[in-house]
């Protein structure tokens, strides 16, 4: 693996590889001291150029639990704010002599031109509406813990597809590893050309919830909306958000995630959210294993992996 920029980059034993490793990993954050010394003397810069809390912070704790060396640089306080370019930015970092650039962007294929500048190794960490891979690599690490094996297992996607990026994302590794996703959304948030995709689609979220191992509710995201995508917030609730009244018509072991941030009582009720069966916190603490993971399959060479991370293995 030479570069992290969609799903499907990788196939189904490479994700069962990354999963496998980010078991190990896992062990790590049990232990007093977080740190092991697979990436001394490698050098990870995250290049946001749009806001995160879970993506830029999981990939930080991973690198330097791997000893890396973890450089944030961000739009916001950067010499991007008087107008240096994506490339010029880019090229200034790698110029430093980075090992690895994390770069999370606002326009589709950003991450993929970035890799076409740099000899570094480039992971997407969301490019616009178009991919989030170690989003995708930590939904599926959390659900194959919860649920083991994935393949046949039914996993519904709800809500706002168009602009979503994990959804994207999942459905390439959901469907690798031999899950069935259904996508659930009104008309108005399915992308053009979702008929082409290994999905069925739905828009009744009631008829679907009781058929699923698993619920993946999506961000509205109002940000990238300039309106007219659903007529209230009250409708979209009412059609196809995750009520606490929904939360009965889940078979009883099936599960609930959401990748966040959450807009609590819009997509998801508290309920829902805080629920037992939710894994929303388990998504979160899986981001920190799993990256570690894509950093040591980038960055730590092909030599065996129990050597390599130590007695976490
Ligand atoms: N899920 C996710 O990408 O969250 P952040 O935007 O906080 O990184």
């Amino acid at each position: 693996m030479r570069h992290l920029l969609s799903s499907a980059d990788l196939s189904t034993d490479e994700i069962g590889a990354v999963l496998d490793v980010a078991e190990q990993m896992s062990e790590l954050s049990t232990r007093e001291v977080k740190k092991l010394p697979t990436l001394r003397g490698r050098t990870v810069v995250n290049l946001f150029f749009e806001d995160s809390t879970r993506t830029r912070s999981s990939f930080e704790i991973a690198g330097k639990w791997l000893s890396a060396d973890v450089i944030n640089v961000s739009a916001k306080g950067s010499s991007v704010s008087k107008g240096e370019s994506l490339r010029d930015t880019v090229l200034t970092v790698a110029a430093m002599g980075v090992d690895a650039l994390v770069i999370r962007h606002h326009r589709s294929g950003a991450a993929a031109q970035v890799a076409g500048w740099v000899d570094a190794a480039v992971i997407n960490a969301g490019d616009g509406m178009h991919e989030h891979p170690t989003q995708a690599l930590l939904d599926a690490f959390t659900l194959r813990r919860r649920l083991g094996n994935l393949a046949g297992r039914k996993v519904a996607i709800v809500g706002d597809i168009t602009h979503s990026r994990v959804a994207r994302s999942n459905v390439l590794t959901l469907t690798a590893l031999g899950a069935e996703v259904v996508l659930v959304a009104p008309p108005t948030l399915l992308p053009p050309g979702v008929d082409g995709w290994t999905t069925t689609v739905s828009h009744d979220l009631d008829a679907v919830l009781p058929t699923v191992d698993a619920v993946m509710m999506l961000r509205v995201q109002r940000e990238r909306m300039a309106g007219g995508y659903f007529p209230s917030p009250r409708e979209y609730t009412i059609g196809y958000g995750l009520t606490r009244d929904r939360l009965a018509l889940l078979p009883e072991h099936a599960v609930i995630c959401h990748p966040g941030p959450m807009n609590r009582g819009l997509e998801i009720a508290a309920e829902a959210a805080d629920a037992a069966r939710s894994l929303i916190l388990e998504q979160v603490a899986a981001g920190v294993a799993v990256r570690m993971s894509v950093l040591y399959h980038l960055l730590a060479g092909e030599a065996d992996v129990s050597r390599r991370i130590g007695s976490a293995a």
